[in-house]
């Protein structure tokens, strides 16, 4: 039984690395000694967060990766296991958002947002899933968020993903239970990245937009990508070792309040 939040040698696979969220977890792992796959669509951020990696004394491989296609996540898996010969965790980071009234939504919308966010936790889950198999042994960590409780307006599509992402996460920690890989996901709430900048940026106050997301906390503040980071570890340790179809909610109580109020 594992005691400690040890995760050095472990081979981790952060899926969309080169930015926000996904860059404070590859960034954290590197730090206490993992061997860290950067799968990132853009080569430019990806090879970076690999290089800072690096510069602090760590172990990573950038592999560009686009998670909505089945041949790339196929492509990077191969890669992983030619490169460490085994998979310990995934982090299926890597997301999108459209944020647009559902009336001008197209098809096209929905299958993006869909492929990135969704599709792609079922790949490379399935295709991770066959190489942790062989070791009896993997960590899957699903970043869904904090609309899979309460959502938005224009907000549908993501929400929906969202939403599947943390359904997948409960069959698939019963499906691959007894074969040693335990799945959970995070549901971070507003974390300052770009993909938080864009959702700001459709409001023309943006300053009185930030100031009414930070008094909606009951900590008072937005999230830090960082913190997120701390969460993934623990799933990937051996401390989290009988913790599996769960989700764990990270957004300082925000989806926890039932009435906003300057009274409540
Ligand atoms: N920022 C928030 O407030 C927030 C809140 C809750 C949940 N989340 C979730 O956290 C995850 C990361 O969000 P973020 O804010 O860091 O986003 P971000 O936009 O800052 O970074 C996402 C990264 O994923 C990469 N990416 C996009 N499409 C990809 C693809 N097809 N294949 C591979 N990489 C791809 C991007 O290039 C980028 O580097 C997402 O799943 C998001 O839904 C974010």
């Amino acid at each position: 039984m594992g005691d400690n939040m040890d995760v050095s040698k472990k081979v981790v696979i952060v899926t969309g690395a080169g930015k926000g969220i996904g860059k404070a977890i590859a960034l954290e792992f590197g730090k206490r000694g993992s061997f860290v796959i950067v799968a990132e669509i853009d080569s430019i951020c990806g090879q970076e967060v690999c290089d800072e990696i690096i510069q602090n004394g760590g172990t990573a491989h950038f592999i560009e990766t686009d998670v909505s296609s089945e041949q790339s996540i196929k492509d990077m898996i191969t890669q992983t296991v030619q490169l460490y010969g085994k998979i310990d965790t995934l982090v299926n980071n890597a997301g999108i958002t459209i944020f647009k009234p559902i009336l001008e939504c197209s098809v096209e919308d929905w299958d993006l947002v869909m492929n990135t966010d969704l599709k792609s936790v079922f790949l490379a889950s399935k295709y991770a899933a066959i190489e942790m198999i062989k070791n009896n042994a993997g960590s899957i960590i699903n970043i869904a968020s904090n609309h899979v409780h309460a959502t938005l307006t224009d907000s549908e599509m993501y929400a929906a993903a969202k939403s599947g992402v943390i359904g997948f996460t409960k069959g698939l920690a019963l499906s691959l239970g007894h074969q040693g890989i335990r799945v959970n996901a995070v549901c971070p709430g507003f974390m300052d990245t770009y993909h938080y900048r864009n959702w700001r940026s459709q409001f023309e106050d943006q300053d009185f937009i930030q100031q009414e997301v930070d008094s909606l906390h009951a900590t008072n503040r937005m999230g830090d990508p960082q913190e997120v980071a701390n969460i993934c570890i623990f799933l990937a340790s051996g401390l989290a070792n009988q913790m599996t179809g769960s989700s764990i909610t990270l957004d300082g109580g925000l989806s926890t309040r039932l009435y906003h109020s300057k009274y409540a």
